[in-house]
């Protein structure tokens, strides 16, 4: 499964720290087993239920938005230098897990991917930042996964969690968008 995964996701080779790239693959695989998910049915998985037909896999847009955001960050860096200090290794850990609790939350159920009831009551932002803490990963990652969301909005967020808050939303937004507009335009014929 391991190698499988590193396959699918070459961003786990960018994380410096030994360590923290080591637990940061240990969440994703322990939450792949726990969720009944495999690689090859993650890039079945639509990233989110809420745009439907989803155009984007949960891979996808994991390493699309963990990229948008690192990208982004080299070039504060680039910019900004000393005055924007930004923690690589926590942005990526950070990003790479932002959606992890994504695979207790949803359920593989043949061609449908459906909410578990497990889901329902704790959201991603949740299960993911409590699986985070389960396998040791650092409170700033942490902080990341449960800020992600809308649900993070009344929290202080840290520069990493902002980018990675940022870039899920440009992901999600641009998305939705083009898939409502394609409806619209497919119902106007
Ligand atoms: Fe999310």
């Amino acid at each position: 499964m391991r190698d499988k995964l590193l396959k699918l996701m070459p961003e786990f080779d960018l994380i410096q720290d030994q360590k923290l790239r080591e637990k940061t693959i240990r969440v994703w695989e322990v939450a792949m087993e726990r969720g009944g998910w495999t690689p090859d049915t993650i890039v079945q998985m639509p990233f989110t239920l809420l745009i439907n037909p989803c155009p984007a896999n949960f891979v996808e847009h994991v390493r699309a938005v963990t990229l948008t955001a690192y990208r982004a960050a080299q070039l504060f860096g680039e910019i900004y230098g000393e005055r924007v200090p930004i923690d690589m290794d926590i942005l990526l850990a950070g990003g790479l897990l932002h959606d992890v609790g994504k695979l207790l939350e949803y359920e593989y159920r043949g061609d449908v991917t459906a909410q578990t009831p497990y889901g329902a009551l704790m959201r991603h932002p949740f299960s993911g930042a409590a699986l985070a803490y389960e396998f040791g990963l650092p409170m700033e990652v942490q902080h990341m996964i449960a800020a992600h969301a809308g649900e993070g909005d009344k929290l202080k967020r840290s520069p990493e969690a902002t980018l990675i808050n940022k870039a899920d939303f440009m992901s999600f937004e641009i998305l939705r968008d083009l898939q409502i507009k394609k409806e619209s335009s497919a119902r106007l014929g």
